[in-house]
């Protein structure tokens, strides 16, 4: 007997498939995620088809409700997979086959996996990015709720991890918002690029059927079809540009985690984590662990490491599908997945986030915050040059050192000792409360600043 391949594209060959091959080959074992998608792509394609007198009326009434019929057998795990069949597109095709029959195989008409995959992807990706974009939004509304509630409460500013000049906590969380808002706009701009149907570019020439894409474009609500046929098939930009906004997301979570570990160990005490989002010691029965926290550190690493491995896989590509391009989808779902959970937990852990004002206070004190606002008195009421009060200010610092005092301790007679012609006015510059309120230029920590930086961000990320 001849020997042969009875795989849909097996025409032209005489061996079967080595197994070792076939499952190295396959991807439905991950692919298969995109069944909806791909089965909301066909069904376009093919109502295109019949609406071009490509194929006819009821040859796609017949593919439509086969395909629902088989995305609601996936829905309810009644479709056995097969690795032989490679991949999600030819599963669906070839159990269409098997429902509806000979219209079945007039599916494909006009169409290839290269252009199908990247359309399925676009579709994949657009849904994810929406959702990744609510979730953000909530993440901004949750932290805008606890900055309203601490607008004023006064905590250590830190440069080099070393307490710098005090802030609110109100003040510190709005930082995080504006982070989150662009990275949003990098999610919208992505999104917005991506927006473009690339079905209808058949396997990387066009087609010489009569179809019209710009039908499929608005179908599957696309901006426009792709302007060119083998940029089509090829191009995966927006997987990277999705990772790449994405470990933006997870650099900014990640600090934030970051902080989270530092200041509710006991050494900084200045916050206190929910005991949902900790854990307990298996052996330590004292502790209790930021563990999401500490994922949400961690992430970045699965993160960027999904973008590096597709970049990896893209350069030097030529033009224009390669089997390499299968690999874009477990670095690209793992991103979507990772990120959003990231950002649901660290929602999760801000709610129920606990300042310790005591503490922040303490920490404060020690670090002489209001040393910057003690020059600034020299330069605005002694009209020293700032560089002169920058250093006999570091002389007061060392007198409070050495006598163990905190700034705002210190008697004008003591002070008097080092900038003869003080006055008491310089007691109340040195109080953190007013070094704060006096920090009112735009932007600034001010609380009034802040109860005003916070309507603008409800407006800003907030409305519609
Ligand atoms: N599973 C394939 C992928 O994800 C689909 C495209 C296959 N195209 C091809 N010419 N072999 O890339």
């Amino acid at each position: 007997m001849k020997k042969s391949n009875s795989k849909i594209w097996g025409g032209r060959f005489l061996a079967p498939t080595d197994e070792i091959m076939e499952e190295f080959n396959s991807s439905i074992q991950f692919d298969k995620i995109l069944y909806i998608e791909d089965i909301e792509g066909s069904i376009a394609h093919s109502e295109m088809l019949s609406k071009q007198n490509i194929i006819s009326k009821n040859e796609f009434n017949l593919i439509k409700s086969g395909l629902k019929q088989i995305k609601s057998e996936i829905s309810n795990n009644k479709l056995n997979f097969s690795v032989k069949l490679e991949d999600i597109h030819m599963n669906i095709e070839n159990r269409l086959i098997e429902i509806i029959g000979e219209a079945g195989k007039k599916l494909h008409t006009a169409r290839s996996r290269n252009d199908q995959v990247a359309t399925d992807v676009k579709l994949w990706l657009r849904k994810r990015i929406d959702q990744i974009e609510l979730n953000l939004k909530s993440l901004q509304r949750t932290l805008i709720e606890k900055s309203e509630t601490y607008y004023d409460l006064l905590m250590p500013g830190y440069t080099h991890l070393q307490v710098g000049q005090p802030v609110t906590f109100g003040h510190y969380l709005l930082a995080y918002v504006e982070m989150l808002g662009r990275d949003r706009g990098r999610l919208r701009d992505c999104r917005k690029r991506l927006n473009e149907l690339p079905l209808g570019s058949a396997a990387l020439a066009g087609t010489s059927y009569p179809i019209d894409r710009h039908f499929v474009a608005q179908k599957l609500d696309f901006t426009k079809p792709t302007e060119n046929s083998m940029d089509s098939v090829s191009d995966r930009d927006f997987a990277i540009e999705f990772m790449s906004s994405s470990s933006l997301i997870a650099i900014h979570l990640s600090r934030l985690a970051e902080e989270l570990v530092i200041w509710s160990s006991d050494r900084f005490n200045f916050v206190k984590l929910s005991e949902s989002y900790t854990t307990g010691s298996s052996i330590m029965p004292q502790k209790r662990n930021p563990d999401a926290a500490e994922l949400i550190r961690a992430k970045p690493g699965r993160i960027f490491g999904n973008l590096l491995s597709l970049m990896t896989v893209l350069k030097g590509l030529p033009m224009t599908y390669g089997k390499d391009m299968q690999e874009d989808k477990e670095p690209v779902f793992d991103t979507a997945k990772t990120i959003e959970l990231c950002i649901i937990n660290m929602e999760g852990m801000i709610k129920n986030l606990k300042p310790i004002p005591d503490k922040m206070m303490e920490a404060l004190q020690k670090g002489f915050p209001t040393a910057t606002d003690f020059a600034d008195y020299l330069v605005s009421k002694l009209k020293m040059p700032f560089r002169d009060a920058h250093h006999l200010t570091g002389k007061i610092v060392l007198l409070a050192e050495k006598k163990e005092k905190t700034l705002d301790n210190l008697t004008i007679e003591e002070i008097k000792t080092i900038v003869p012609n003080a006055d008491t006015t310089i007691l109340d510059v040195l109080k953190i409360e007013s070094s704060v309120s006096k920090r009112t230029s735009y932007g600034g920590t001010a609380p009034n600043n802040v109860l005003q930086a916070i309507k603008k961000a409800k407006e800003t990320f907030l409305k519609d």
